[in-house]
């Protein structure tokens, strides 16, 4: 008999572009995954709107990632692809993790402080579903009872948390869920801001030329990479001194398989510019298969929906069995057939 597979859960916000940080972070090693685990891949639409999302950008963004997911070589026909607000169990089992939650544990979060703070010295108010964030994580992975959860490491005090969720709730009653292990890859866990770099690339931040969006076009790569900021050190080393070299040398061990000394050695008497474009080059050789892919997925729009259509029906399917399971330990009654 064909042994179970272990249980993969994984999603993206359509909250901004997104870029090559959630791809070597997350989406390339999902890719890597897929064959041996039984996979749910999400475009977390419901997690996007803890701040404010222009509709029209919303449903593009949905879209767009939906079909980033295939072209970076998701396979449909073996993974289960939805998008999270058409599985309404989501929504419900959040409600129930809340109040299996404490308040305390949701404002220590690193990235609800961050995030916190940020509006707050803008003057703008802060959404309660900023601080409930990881309770609906937590209901994403709980639902499906989620073996390993691969992630960039901006997300491991989330997985923590929904750890500690899950155990509490089976302390309270009854063995329910799978206690979920995060999977950081080793490299590209952390790729850093271009222009800050030792503050995390994120596809929120205001300056473009900080990141490297999986759609910019080849030039624009060759642009933000030549202007990224280094050091005036002049050698291409792996070392906490040098946050911009170490950044780039990290894209490209995760883009190319090598080590920091190979590539230290390669660049031991060249220049930085040198160095940089070979950067560039690696980035755009992997991105632009992508991005013609994408085009040609978002023109057909029937194909995305018939995929978006059926994800949804066996997410449905599989979570709902875990609600129910979850509704019936706290002591809901089950409504009348
Ligand atoms: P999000 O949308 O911010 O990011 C998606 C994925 O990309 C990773 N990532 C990075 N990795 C390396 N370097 C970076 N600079 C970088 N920026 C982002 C993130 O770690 C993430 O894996 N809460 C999640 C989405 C989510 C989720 C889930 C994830 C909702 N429910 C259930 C896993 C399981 C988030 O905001 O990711």
């Amino acid at each position: 008999m064909e042994e179970k597979k272990k249980i993969i859960f994984s999603g993206i916000q359509p909250s901004g572009n997104l870029t090559i940080g959630n791809y070597l972070g997350a989406l390339k090693n999902w890719v890597k995954l897929q064959d041996k685990y039984d996979c749910y891949f999400c475009v977390v639409d419901l997690h996007a709107i803890t701040v404010r999302q222009q509709p029209k950008d919303l449903r593009r963004r949905t879209l767009e990632v939906l079909a980033i997911y295939l072209a970076a070589g998701i396979d449909p026909e073996r993974n289960t692809i939805f998008i999270q607000s058409h599985v309404p169990t989501h929504c419900e089992a959040a409600w129930l993790l809340n109040c299996f939650t404490y308040v305390g544990e949701l404002s220590r979060m690193t990235q609800y402080k961050n995030k916190s703070q940020k509006y707050s010295d803008s003057g703008d108010p802060i959404s309660a579903g900023l601080l409930n964030y990881p309770v609906l994580m937590a209901a994403d992975i709980l639902l499906y009872n989620a073996d390993l959860v691969p992630v960039g490491k901006d997300q491991t005090q989330h997985i923590e948390l929904t750890r500690d969720i899950a155990q509490r709730f089976n302390n309270i009653y009854s063995p329910t869920f799978t206690i979920p292990e995060g999977y950081i890859p080793e490299s590209g866990a952390k790729v850093m801001d271009l222009q800050e770099p030792t503050k995390k690339m994120s596809k929120s931040s205001g300056n473009p030329n900080s990141f490297i969006l999986i759609m910019d076009p080849p030039e624009v790569i060759r642009r933000k990479i030549n202007r990224c900021v280094t050091d005036s050190i002049g050698k291409v080393k792996y070392s906490d001194d040098q946050p911009g070299i170490k950044n780039l040398i990290n894209i490209l061990i995760a883009l190319q398989g090598t080590t920091a000394e190979e590539v230290e050695k390669k660049y031991e008497n060249l220049g930085y510019a040198e160095f940089k474009n070979d950067v560039a080059e690696a980035i755009v050789q992997e991105l632009k298969p992508i991005q013609d892919k994408v085009k040609h997925y978002l023109e057909n729009k029937y194909y995305l929906e018939e995929i978006y259509k059926k994800g949804a029906e066996k997410a449905h399917y599989v979570s709902n069995k875990v609600l129910r399971k979850m509704q019936k330990k706290i002591g809901f009654i089950p409504p009348a057939r």
